[in-house]
């Protein structure tokens, strides 16, 4: 990754960070329910990649618009991805005691608050985005409607439940790992890439599309990566347990296909959705990005 592309995308973490914080500050009136938004503020702060804001700001950029028409959108699909995480990791769900290289919010905080910080994470984005001041009225209307798609029945928490039921299941097949990863990881990537062109006040349906396509692709790549990571990588490195996968009976690409075949297949999607990018001039901080999230080591 070029020395630019690694500046543009510290830069955008670091102002989703900042932003993020403004966003679920404590105001001395919500004392009584600080744990709340304390355990919030942990799997926040904790970081992460901030890959999904990053695809905002870049497709924002990429169709002319400014970086401060993208950050309501890119905090609130921050806030939407530490949701479900953080109900991700839960005991009912894959029992995970680290995430973003600390405990679980479920480990630091007990298990009620952090359902809580969940729920509270997957509604504020909405208000976040409702109440920002630099986009058009129409704007924030098909925002809202695209994030609440996305991470509903239809979209992240469908694949969640997909998901889960597999875990019973001994014929999970790879239409249906690939459905499932298209909702449970492609969604929220997808519409990240759309709000960044909402939010540039795209209207043109083959560009809208094309950057739906491209957040698919690029959303299967990448939890393609992230189970070969699961089995190849280090606890310290990924800041997550590896094994987790194994430990909760799941099937993935790596146990259908092995790590070198698996590792093909994200390359060969990867090259598809650059293939996407076409359309936004082949933009140089997108086309980096993309390569960059195959190879990642976390
Ligand atoms: C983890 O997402 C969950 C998946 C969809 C694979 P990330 O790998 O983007 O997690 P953070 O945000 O960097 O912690
Ligand atoms: C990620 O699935 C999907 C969501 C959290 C919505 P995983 O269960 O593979 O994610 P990690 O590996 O725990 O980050
Ligand atoms: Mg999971
Ligand atoms: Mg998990
Ligand atoms: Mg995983």
């Amino acid at each position: 990754m070029s020395t630019d592309t690694k500046t543009i995308l510290s830069g955008y973490a670091a102002r989703t960070a900042e932003n993020l914080k403004k966003y679920n500050k404590l105001l001395p009136e919500q004392m009584p329910q600080k744990t709340v938004v304390d355990a919030m503020d942990h799997s926040l702060r904790a970081g992460g990649k901030r890959i999904r804001p990053a695809l905002v700001y870049g497709f924002c950029k990429a169709c002319g618009g400014s970086e401060e028409m993208a950050d309501a959108a890119a905090s609130a699909i921050e806030m939407i991805h530490t949701f479900s995480l953080i109900h991700d990791d839960l005991p009912a769900m894959d029992d995970d005691d680290f995430r973003r290289g600390q405990p679980s919010c479920h480990k630091a905080f007990g298990e009620a608050a952090a359902i809580l910080a969940g729920d509270a994470l997957a509604i504020l984005p909405f208000a976040v985005i409702a109440d920002d001041e630099m986009l058009p009225a129409q704007a924030k209307v098909k925002l809202i409607s695209a994030l609440a798609k996305a991470a509903g029945r239809d979209g992240m928490i469908g694949g969640q439940i997909i998901d889960m039921e597999n875990e019973q299941r001994t014929d999970v097949d790879e239409e249906n790992l690939r459905n499932m990863y298209r909702h449970k990881t492609g969604e929220l990537i997808s519409v990240s890439c759309v709000m960044g062109c909402i939010c540039a006040g795209v209207t043109d349906e083959g560009k809208l599309s094309a950057a739906a396509d491209y957040g698919y692709k690029l959303g299967l790549a990448f939890q393609i990566v992230d189970d070969i990571l699961d089995v190849t990588s280090t606890t310290e490195e990924l800041g997550k347990p590896v094994g987790s996968d194994e430990e909760e009976n799941k099937t993935t690409f790596v146990t259908l296909y092995g790590v070198e075949k698996a590792q093909e297949i994200a390359d060969s999607i990867t090259a598809e959705a650059l293939g996407c990018l076409e359309v936004f001039g082949g933009d140089a901080f997108l086309k980096e990005l993309t390569g960059m999230l195959l190879k990642r080591k976390n």
